[in-house]
C-alpha cells in the first residue's frame, strides 16, 4: 500500500499543563474521506489546530510523505493541506467573489480554473458573486468558507463542524458537495457532531473522547457499534426537526 496522503502519529497537544489530545493517530489516503466523531469538548478541533499548525503538537505530523511538524502554516497550505475553520472566517465586508479570490492567493495562474471548478460545486456562490459575505445566510457562509479553502485546489480539506447551526436540508447539500470532493480526487477530513450523517459517507471513522481515540475503523462498522449508537446516535438533529 502506498504511503497515507496524512500521517498524525502519537500526537499530544496541550494547552498550558492541561493535554486536550493526547497519543492520537490517525491516517486519511488519498481520495478518501475520514471523520472524527466525539461529544462537545473532545479535542476535535484541537487536534485540527495542530495538523495545520495554529497550536504546536508533540509527535509527528507527515503530509505527502513529508514530515511537516515544524513548518509554518502557510507553508503547509502551499503542500496542499487546508482548513475551513468552525467560526468559517470569512470578511464579511467583502464580496463572495473577493472572499474567493483571497483563497487563491498562493496560485495567482489557476485562479480562472479554481473559480470554474468551485462555481460548479456551489452554483450559489456565482449567483451570489456581487454580495457581501456578512449578508449571506448560514449555509451560504459555510459554502463560501469551503469554496474559498477550495480556491487553493488543496489535496486534503479538513472540515470543523461544517453542518454548525444549518437546517437538515442545507446540511444534507453541504454533505452531498462533501461527496462530490471525493469524486474529484480532494481527501477530506471531517469532524462533525452529526455523526449520523458524517458515518453515511465516510469511509473510515475515528471515535474521540476526552482528548483519546476510543475507536476507529471502517465508518459502516462504526456506525453499527453499540458504544457508538448509545452515545451518538441515539437522538438526532433530524430527528428533532421531524417531531
Ligand atoms: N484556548 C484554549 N485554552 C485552554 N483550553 C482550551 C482551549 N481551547 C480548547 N480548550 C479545551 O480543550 C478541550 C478540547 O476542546 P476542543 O475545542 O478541541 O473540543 P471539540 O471536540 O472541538 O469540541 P466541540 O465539539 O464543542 O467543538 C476542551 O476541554 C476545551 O475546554
Ligand atoms: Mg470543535
Amino acid at each position: 500500500m502506498s504511503a497515507p496522503l496524512l500521517a498524525v502519529s502519537d500526537v499530544h497537544v496541550a494547552y498550558g499543563k492541561v493535554e486536550a489530545v493526547r497519543s492520537v493517530s490517525l491516517d486519511v489516503g488519498t481520495s478518501e474521506i475520514v471523520t472524527i466523531v466525539g461529544a462537545n469538548g473532545a479535542g476535535k478541533t484541537t487536534l485540527l489546530n495542530a495538523i495545520i499548525g495554529i497550536l504546536p503538537l508533540k509527535g509527528s505530523v507527515a503530509f505527502a510523505a513529508k514530515d511537516i511538524g515544524l513548518l509554518d502554516i502557510e507553508d503547509r497550505v502551499s503542500l496542499g493541506l487546508s482548513l475551513v475553520p468552525e467560526r468559517r472566517e470569512l470578511f464579511s465586508t467583502m464580496t463572495v467573489e473577493e472572499n474567493l479570490q483571497l483563497g487563491a492567493f498562493r496560485n495567482a495562474a489557476a485562479t480562472v480554473q479554481s473559480f470554474e471548478r468551485v462555481h460548479a460545486l456551489f452554483p450559489r456562490l456565482k449567483e451570489r458573486r456581487t454580495q457581501l459575505a456578512g449578508t449571506l445566510s448560514g449555509g451560504e457562509q459555510q459554502m463560501l468558507a469551503m469554496g474559498r479553502a477550495l480556491m487553493g485546489q488543496p489535496k486534503l480539506l479538513m472540515l470543523d463542524e461544517p453542518s454548525l447551526g444549518l437546517a437538515p436540508r442545507i446540511v444534507a447539500d453541504i454533505f452531498k458537495i462533501i461527496a462530490e470532493l471525493k469524486s474529484a480526487g480532494v481527501s477530506v477530513l471531517l469532524v462533525e457532531q452529526n455523526a449520523q450523517a458524517a458515518l453515511q459517507i465516510a469511509d473510515r471513522a475515528y471515535v474521540m473522547e476526552l482528548g483519546e481515540f476510543i475507536l476507529n475503523g471502517p465508518a459502516k462498522d462504526i456506525a453499527a457499534d453499540q458504544r457508538v449508537v448509545a452515545s451518538y446516535l441515539g437522538f438526532q438533529h433530524d430527528d428533532a426537526s421531524a417531531v
